[in-house]
């Protein structure tokens, strides 16, 4: 010890040594031991006997339990293989893209203050939490869906934009390809176009993620290993559409709703009248190919609103699980079914806490639904739900002035706006387009007002709309954020770890795991080797057209950081509009 600093020293040793002892009393106490710790010394010896008692058991339970668990660890996957060799199963895994913690504490409380419920109601998911997951991809912290969906899809690390390719560009199997060619019937349900990242990792592969035309071919069947899905709910039609077609964003004039009738066998329907001749499945026909939106589907809060049009989450959920269902009746495999909750992430993208807690919501019903079919089935099955990633680094509380702040939220404001900020935006510039020239007033009334349930607007927020209105879902979106003290501090992606939640069997993604172990369990569930799919592939791979990417500039490279980041702001909010427009 320093001479020159005794008095530091000792003072620091003393008040330490007696923070200890107070901790310990604490401790003890906190443990059931006595309230009132006798300081005599007797006692204190006994007191000091006790703790190092105390510690040992501690120390020989915890070595227990680590043996116990590092047993279980290694023998896992020989158990769950034995356990797949005896029966049936079913595998349902969720996707929640873009839902990172906060997102669930925002939802809960807008819940509670919207039903009027007690502090204890929570959402269904939040009664399946088992863990966390980490989100890096193979080259940056921050992920994107592509990447998170390949960790999932083939339990490996690869690059942002990957579709179930690696860092060395060759393909890998999914989960989804070993399952049907195991025997298994296999589906996807999404909200956004059925060829977006997520889903498309799952039954295609592309260098990167915006070959969507490459994707949809491969979807329907195009594909080394033929048709690999026999559901498929979604939007997304644009990229199945020749481009001699309106309504169409392919490249070429293929029609690939043509090419799934008439070479793949694909039922093919493309509306909300033949969505409800489905009957929730009970009178589907395999395999079905459903494209209800010409893109993405419109945000829950916009679509209950045109319920008409476009089904809900939870209806395509309960259609895809029951056809599967029916499907596999006399079948000695069961399914695998991926559902995503898509449109969580372009929420968090567009900074929308109202569009937010109304996605999550509806994930939350469809996950409840799930939870249900599990609990009446009697094949015995699984549900993993996880996202891949948080997006727009949600806070839920925000500090607006320089002044210290109040420890509050404000639900109610986002119980007021019946629209998202990106359906106003949409509004505003049809109204534009068709020539009005009220344009202040419609903003001020019909979108502000009405639409977003905001009665105070500030002159200086209204001119802000008219004098940008191409970036007006950014300012909708404040304007309700800042009123609900609700705090984001990007518009794309985060590092954050997101929630794992699980059905009974899901035990082995309790705690903190890597994306990779939760494709990894998923495989394993199902005693699949997607290994053998890896080398079918190598073998086939010029079927998957993968030299195709060798017209496009980023041909034999990984996509430069520029192309990255000009990518990730395309999965936000903009291309979603231009695509959308009147
Ligand atoms: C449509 O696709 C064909 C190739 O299939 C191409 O030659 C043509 O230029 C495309 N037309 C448009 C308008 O993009
Ligand atoms: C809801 O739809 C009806 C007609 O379908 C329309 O008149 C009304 O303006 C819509 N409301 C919103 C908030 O978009
Ligand atoms: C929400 O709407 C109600 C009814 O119009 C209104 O009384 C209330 O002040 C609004 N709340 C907020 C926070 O804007
Ligand atoms: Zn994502």
């Amino acid at each position: 010890m320093p001479s020159d600093q005794p008095l530091f020293a000792s003072d620091r040793r003393g008040s330490s040594i007696h923070s200890e002892e107070r901790a310990a009393e604490e401790d003890t106490a906190l443990l059931g031991g006595q309230r009132n710790v006798d300081s005599s010394p007797q006692s204190r010896t006994k007191f000091w006997r006790e703790l190092g008692l105390f510690t040992w058991a501690v120390i020989a339970t915890a070595a227990v339990i680590v043996l116990a668990v590092y047993t279980q660890h290694q023998g896992s996957r020989q158990n769950d293989n034995k356990a797949a060799t005896k029966g049936k199963r079913n595998l349902i895994f969720m996707v929640s893209d873009g839902m990172g913690p906060a997102s669930l504490s925002m939802t809960r409380g807008f819940r509670q203050f919207e039903g009027k419920l007690p502090h204890d109601d929570v959402l269904v998911l939040d009664k399946h939490f088992i863990g966390s997951s980490r989100t890096r991809s193979s080259n940056s912290l921050v992920t994107d869906s592509a990447a998170g969906a390949t960790a999932f899809s083939c339990g490996l690390k690869s690059y942002n934009g990957a579709i179930s390719i690696l860092p060395d560009h060759t393909p890998c199997g999914t989960i989804l390809e070993a399952a049907k060619k195991a025997g298994y019937k296999t589906g996807l349900v999404v909200t956004t176009s059925v060829t977006d990242a997520t889903p498309a990792c799952f039954a295609s592969h592309a260098r990167y993620r915006s070959q969507e035309d490459l994707i949809a071919q491969q979807e329907v069947g195009e594909h080394p290993l033929g048709r690999v899905v026999d559901i498929i709910l979604g939007g997304g039609r644009c990229h199945f559409l020749p481009n001699t077609t309106s309504g169409s964003c392919r490249g070429d004039n293929r029609d690939i709703t043509k090419l799934a009738q008439d070479k793949y066998g694909w039922n093919y329907i493309d509306n909300r009248k033949d969505f409800d001749g489905l009957k929730l499945g009970n009178a589907a026909n395999l395999p079905l190919l459903g494209l209800f939106a010409r893109y993405n589907f419109p945000y829950e809060i916009d679509r209950r609103n045109m319920s008409d049009v476009y089904p809900s989450l939870d209806e395509m959920a309960q259609t895809a699980i029951n056809a599967l269902h029916l499907a596999t009746e006399e079948s000695d495999k069961g399914f695998f079914l991926m559902i995503e909750g898509s449109r969580i992430d372009h929420a968090g993208h567009g900074n929308d806490p109202a569009a937010q807690v109304n996605e999550v919501l509806a994930y939350d019903k469809a996950f409840g639904s799930v939870v249900k079919f599990f609990e009446q089935s009697k094949t015995q099955g699984v549900l993993v739900a996880t996202s891949d990633h948080e997006t727009g680094g949600l806070s839920v509380a925000r500090q607006l002035t320089p002044s210290y702040p109040e420890y509050v939220w404000y639900p109610e404001v986002l119980h007021n706006a019946s629209s998202s900020a990106e359906h106003s935006h949409r509004r505003l510039a049809g109204h534009i387009s068709t020539g009005h020239n009220n344009i202040k007033d419609f903003v001020t009334e019909e979108l502000v007002q009405t639409g977003l349930g905001i009665k105070d607007a500030t002159e200086k927020e209204i001119k802000s709309i008219l004098d940008n209105p191409q970036f007006s879902s950014i300012a909708f979106a404040g304007m309700i954020s800042r009123r609900a003290q609700i705090g984001w501090s990007t518009h794309g992606h985060s590092a954050v770890d997101v929630n794992i939640y699980g059905s009974k069997g899901s035990e082995a993604l309790r705690g903190n795991h890597e994306n990779t172990e939760v494709g990894n369990f998923l495989q394993d569930y199902l005693n699949l080797d997607v290994g053998a799919i890896t080398e079918e592939l190598a073998k086939k791979s010029h079927a998957l057209q993968l030299s195709e990417v060798d017209s496009l500039p980023w041909s034999g490279t990984l996509p430069t950081e520029e192309m990255v980041h000009s990518f990730e702001q395309m999965d936000s909010l903009p291309r979603g509009l231009e695509m959308n427009l009147p």
